[in-house]
């Protein structure tokens, strides 16, 4: 149990799905209307409160609760994850999620006592690095994580989201190939791409064997060809000098995690969530007026090559066109590192939204100095964002 500042007795617990979740959906939404964007809620909100960590072994959710009248006041969500580095590193890392203090009871300390209390939760679950990523706009949080919680500043991602139905009706050309792996090749390959990344997840095998994924794809032109997998070495062109451009991703279906779960009891917050989200990315009414709602998340995107600007705009608009298949998908999403090459070819049509997050990430062990190589290295810049967070 936690005194905080205006003596008021805060106790930190673990949500109870049977009795907290009407409670949470109420805290977040009054979280989410005074927010400007109103995103998070997106990720967050969407009728099944561990839909961001559910996929993960092991997370938690925790909820703070006032002694006084049993009144929640504050939640964060914790997820262990095991990744690896280039440099032949493993480290089990934990990741903070959507953590929210109700309006009124702000500044009362509330918010760091939950920061607290996930860490350690994460550190007996074997972590060793903490990392979270809040928009840059956002003082408060900024500030919980780097003066209060002694957080560093590693590095940006930007989240694109376009919606499904103005997705462009480009013939696909017919000089590039599009070929969907079985998933066997779709491992062996990211095993020894991903190695390029600066962190990328080791159970990569149980990502892609989840049902939500719908598969991997790769892209290339069919006159260069694309990689051996054979010999994992990149084909050359006729004159054996240039590197064939080709890209790789895969396809998170997030509407059916929504779908799946069994509480119906949220579908007012449910309706309330999409309205939100979809004024604020302006999306177009007839897309707003639906209550069922899901998104497609490409992950795992890794180009090579002189051509891939070419090959992502056919990717993205491989997607769109998915996305119009798919039950209930409304819109298309992926995140991408700041310096990751790929990320000036994403199309930026009138309708696509970025917004920007920056990652922080903390130790908590103590490293010789040589050795806390994931915030040493402090770039995360290309990091394989991992789609169970959405
Ligand atoms: C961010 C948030 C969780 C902070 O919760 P909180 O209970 O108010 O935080 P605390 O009272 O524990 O504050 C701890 C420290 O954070 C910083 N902080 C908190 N609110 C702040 C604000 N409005 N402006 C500047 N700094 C702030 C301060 O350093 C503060 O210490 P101090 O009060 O001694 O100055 C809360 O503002 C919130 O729910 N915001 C909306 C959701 C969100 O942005 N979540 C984070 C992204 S995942």
């Amino acid at each position: 149990m936690a005194e905080i500042a205006d003596h008021t007795k805060v106790l930190i617990r673990e949500f109870s799905e049977d009795t907290d979740i009407e409670v949470v959906g109420k805290l977040e939404r009054d979280c989410e209307l005074e927010s400007k964007k109103g995103f998070s809620i997106f990720t967050s909100m969407m009728g099944d409160p561990f839909c961001r960590i559910r996929f993960y072994p092991l997370h938690v959710m925790l909820v703070a609760e006032l002694l006084e009248n049993g009144e929640l006041v504050g939640v964060v969500r914790g997820c262990i994850k095991h990744v690896g580095t280039g440099s032949g590193a493993r480290y089990v890392i934990g990741c903070i999620l959507g953590l929210r203090v109700s309006p009124i009871h702000r500044r009362m300390g509330i918010g760091l006592k939950l920061m607290n209390s996930v860490e350690e939760w994460l550190l007996r679950k074997g972590a060793q690095y903490t990392f979270l990523a809040t928009e840059e706009s956002n003082t408060a949080s900024t500030n919980l994580f780097t003066y209060k919680c002694n957080y560093r500043k590693l590095s940006s991602l930007i989240i694109f989201v376009q919606p499904v139905c103005s997705a462009v009706e480009d013939p696909m050309p017919r000089d590039i190939k599009i070929e969907k792996l079985h998933v066997d090749e779709a491992i062996f390959l990211y095993k020894s791409r991903l190695r390029s990344k600066d962190i990328y997840p080791t159970d990569i095998d149980v990502i892609l064997k989840e049902k939500l994924s719908l598969g991997t794809w790769v892209f290339y032109f069919e006159e260069q060809g694309w990689i051996n997998l054979n010999s994992q070495e990149s084909s050359k062109d006729t004159a054996g000098e240039t590197q064939s451009s080709w890209i790789i991703f895969s396809i998170w279906n997030t509407c059916e995690a929504y779908k799946s779960h069994p509480l119906r009891s949220l579908h007012a917050t449910l309706s309330h969530a999409t309205e939100k989200i979809f004024s604020c990315l302006n999306l177009p009414v007839s897309v707003s007026m639906q209550s069922s709602f899901g998104f497609l998340f490409l992950y795992g995107l890794h180009g090579e090559g002189e051509n891939v600007g070419e090959l992502m705009k056919s990717v993205w608009n491989f997607a769109s066109r998915l996305g119009q298949t798919v039950k209930d998908s409304k819109l298309i999403l992926t995140e991408l590192g700041l310096c990751d090459p790929l990320i000036k070819h994403v199309p930026k049509d009138s309708d696509m939204s970025c917004i920007e997050d920056v990652w922080y990430g903390k130790s908590l062990i103590n490293h010789a100095d040589d050795k806390d190589e994931l915030l040493v290295k402090g770039s995360l810049g290309n990091v394989f964002v991992d789609p169970r967070e959405f």
